[in-house]
């Protein structure tokens, strides 16, 4: 089945060597190959409640938080083979003999005719066919619900009856998801499961670890009565656990045991049996949930219980979804840019927004050194707000209440708590123990959600300042402005020796950790950017003390940088504690870095002249066909003086990969420059979805969503993608494209166009939401030019400046010509 050729209705061929193909009018990718190079998965549901949903059926779940709340054991390091966390089984009984198969192909090594998984908008879908079956398998959680619904549908296809057990297997965690990888002793002896059958014959397994049975407890139940069920690991597997997963020995019986747990491996195991005459199906819905009791789950067990209400909450989900999408839609010449910006790239930054870099199959949220990223949810929500700014704004609000009455911000915190920490700053000593850039996102964040929504109101929301000492009623409290006023004055006063603001413990770059006293020209630059949006943001509210003040220190922080940091053919990156430069021409390792070149673009510090110098520097000495690296070359060994980078080989993560975070900020660079081809080729080269065809194996990493890195040429396994979803490259990548190849950016006024496209596209479009209204946009472009607005007519009216107005009215039909 592997390695044959199947042909798709879409009339796409798959073969081994691409793994699947996209079903862009489904939102769909449809994998045909259960041997992916590296385990591939899809989210279901949101930090809420929901997880991880791999190929081969693996789940992980929690809800609210992986690390302190989580529901099913799954461990990530485990061969592709492996069960992990949850699987079905398919027992086939013929007279004297079963047969055991699972329709993941996990955890029985079955071999179907026909397989197909069918990787959804927070859904996913096996469809395999084999042994006279067809099996269906969907999964997904309901909106807003706190339950994960597996779908199953046997059909008998073959030409004689037949005599099916389905059988759905979870297992379970301690809620300190830690703790069960840790603690074998404590954990085990607190892991508890009790049956509870109904008179109809359901059944409803109830799993808790002791002291947590008073607050929330797990449930599996299905809208079936079950033949027989295990709530125990070890009478499921059978035999002493010998026969293992690939096998139970019990399943060959015909018959589960109908186990308890009062410690141990708790599961949750239901049998349901099934007679199907030819051409029949069966059909049954599982759901696992939690809530506080089984008393305050039976109103979602009654709903889900229900097929109706199944089948509708999967169409509000397939609505929810086109609703969200809707927000932007766009048609350009290029197919692949089309299915990322409509569909894989928004989707990828709604995956961000909810679960930051908490959890995901490489960074495993466990323990207590994560949570949600300061700088990481900040940026991340720029990818959203134009989709689902309301939702943003709650997490920005939650994001401010960590920032500290300094100004500075906390760099983590748990969702469930709202407990915030120091991150890895904490553990070095004679380091600076805060980020010098976390703080400063924020401002970001909040101006994109003025400028989407017109809601100036929202700055003078009263918010908590963060102060571990005091219990949240007696925390300082101010409005919003007041917070971003605090992010900006705490890095105008955190300077160093050539005016240029500190590095902290570190800025986006995690792991160039220099000595106190350093400086960074990425702060400098952000800090700028940041000013600018204030600027924009106090000119609305009419504060012109405060606009002339931030333009002071806006022309001042330009001048600093461009007197120091000019390297000849670029920009250096860091002062290090003595003053000397990183990032420079003089180094031998670390010569050159993009953020020192993207972003005094992006802020407005480089002239045009050393813009376009700076890039051409980048094009020559950082490009490759895979992506741009972060910095070249990479250090060649341990070097304490910088820290965590040095721990990389060369060529692999910040150590002069292709750190792709990085590369849209290059994009942005080369449109503000003008270069629609060169900003293209960029956008071009790291699209997952363009390496579908063929270059998978050397990539690795699922087509259908952006890695945080790719490793570089530096490195011998040149083009490996790896730590897929958790990225910002997601939210930045998205507004590159929209933003500005596509050039359509929200401002206080109105919407703006400015596009920067390759010379090639004739012509293009665009639909937007905003405030309240479509924008239907059409570019023609007939002089083939990358840049340049000559005529904007909308709803039959030419206007003056390229700003759409905000008009009353549902739709508005804008004509652009470019030239
Ligand atoms: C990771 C971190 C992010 C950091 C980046 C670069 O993606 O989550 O916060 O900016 O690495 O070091």
């Amino acid at each position: 089945m592997a390695a044959k050729k199947q042909k798709a209705k879409t009339g796409k061929a798959a073969t081994a060597r691409n793994y699947g193909y996209f079903d862009d009018a489904r939102k769909e990718y449809v994998l045909l190959n259960p041997a992916t190079p590296i385990k591939w998965c899809n989210y279901v549901g949101t930090l809420d409640f929901g997880g991880i949903v791999d190929t081969t059926g693996g789940t992980v779940l929690c809800k609210g938080d992986p690390a302190l709340n989580r529901i099913t054991k799954y461990i990530s390091q485990m061969p592709a083979s492996d069960f992990k966390g949850s699987t079905v089984y398919i027992c086939i009984r013929e007279k004297d003999k079963s047969r055991i198969l699972s329709p993941f192909v996990v955890p029985t090594c079955t071999i179907w005719d026909k397989w197909e998984c069918r990787i959804g908008l927070s859904y996913t879908k096996w469809i395999v066919e084999g042994f006279g079956l067809r099996v269906k398998v969907t999964v997904f959680v309901p909106s807003k619900s706190r339950t994960l619904i597996q779908d199953i549908t046997v059909e008998n296809i073959s030409n004689k009856a037949m005599e099916v057990d389905v059988v759905p297997v979870y297992e379970f965690s301690h809620f300190d998801a830690l703790k069960q990888l840790t603690n074998a002793d404590w954990v085990p002896q607190t892991m508890t499961l009790e049956a509870h059958k109904e008179s109809s014959g359901h059944v409803i397994l109830e799993q808790y670890a002791y002291m947590k049975k008073q607050y929330a407890v797990n449930y599996f139940t299905a809208n079936k009565p079950a033949d027989s069920f295990d709530g125990d690991r070890k009478a499921f597997l059978g035999l002493n656990e010998i026969t293992g997963w690939a096998c139970p020995y019990t399943l060959h019986k015909g018959k589960l045991t109908n186990s308890t747990a009062l410690r141990g491996d708790n599961i949750a195991a239901q049998m349901f049996k099934f007679k199907l005459a030819r051409k029949k199906s069966g059909r049954v819905v599982t759901q696992l949930g939690q809530e506080k009791s089984i008393d305050a789950a039976k109103s979602s067990i009654k709903k889900y219980r229900n097929l109706k209400n199944v089948d509708k909450a999967f169409a509000e989900l397939t609505n929810f979804w086109n609703n969200y999408l809707n927000a932007l839609q766009v048609a350009t010449p290029d197919a692949s840019f089309n299915s990322m910006v409509n569909i894989h790239n928004p989707r990828q930054c709604h995956t961000t927004k909810y679960w930051s870099r908490y959890l995901s199959l490489y960074q495993l949220g466990f323990g207590s050194d994560r949570g949600i990223g300061y700088r990481d949810s900040s940026q991340d929500l720029l990818g959203v707000m134009s989709h689902m700014p309301e939702e943003a704004c709650l997490l920005a609000e939650n994001l401010l209440s960590v920032q500290l009455e300094d100004g500075n911000a906390m760099h983590q915190y748990f969702p469930s708590t709202m407990e915030a920490n120091e991150g890895d700053s904490r553990e070095k000593e004679d380091h600076p123990k805060y980020y010098g850039d976390d703080h400063l996102w924020i401002v970001l964040t909040v101006a994109s959600y003025l400028k989407e929504t017109g809601n100036l109101k929202f700055l003078s929301k009263s918010i908590p300042f963060y102060n571990k000492k005091k219990d949240i009623k007696h925390r300082e409290k101010g409005s919003v402005l007041e917070h971003l006023k605090r992010s900006l004055a705490f890095t105008w006063k955190d300077r160093g020796r050539h005016g240029i603001p500190h590095l902290g413990f570190a800025d986006w770059n995690d792991t160039v950790n220099l000595p106190t006293g350093a400086e960074s020209i990425f702060n400098a630059s952000l800090f700028a950017k940041a000013l600018l949006e204030m600027i924009d943001i106090c000119e609305a509210i009419r504060d012109k003390k405060l606009v002339e003040q931030y333009k002071k220190w806006y022309e001042e922080i330009k001048i600093k940088v461009n007197k120091t940091a000019w390297d000849g053919q670029w920009y250096v990156r860091w002062f290090d504690e003595k003053g000397k430069a990183l990032g420079s021409s003089k180094n031998k390792v670390n010569k050159i870095d993009s953020l020192g070149q993207s972003w005094p673009i992006i802020s407005g510090i480089a002239s045009p002249e050393r813009a376009k110098i700076a890039l051409k520097s980048v094009y020559n000495l950082l490009n490759t066909k895979n992506g741009i690296k972060l910095s070249w070359p990479g250090y060649k060994g341990f070097d304490p003086h910088v820290g965590g980078v040095s721990t990389y080989p060369p060529g692999a993560k910040e150590n002069g990969g292709i750190f792709l975070h990085a590369n849209p900020w290059v994009m942005i660079a080369e449109t503000i420059v003008g270069n629609g081809d060169r900003a293209f080729q960029y956008y071009n080269q790291i699209n997952p979805a363009a390496r579908n065809n063929g270059r998978i194996d050397e990539f690795e990493s699922e087509p259908y969503c952006y890695p945080q890195n790719i490793l570089g040429n530096e490195h011998k396994q040149f083009g490996l993608g790896r730590n897929a979803w958790l990225s910002g490259t997601s939210s930045w990548t998205y507004q590159a494209a929209t933003q500005y190849i596509l050039g359509v950016k929200a401002t206080i006024k109105g919407l703006s166009i400015n596009p920067c496209v390759p010379k090639s596209w004739k012509e293009f479009s665009i639909k937007r939401k905003f405030r309240g209204s479509v924008y239907e946009i059409s570019v023609k472009n007939p002089r083939g030019v990358s840049k340049g607005v000559k005529s904007i007519v909308i709803d039959g009216r030419e206007i003056v400046g390229n700003v759409l107005p905000i008009l009353p009215g549902k739709k508005h039909v804008v004509k652009i010509v470019m030239g």
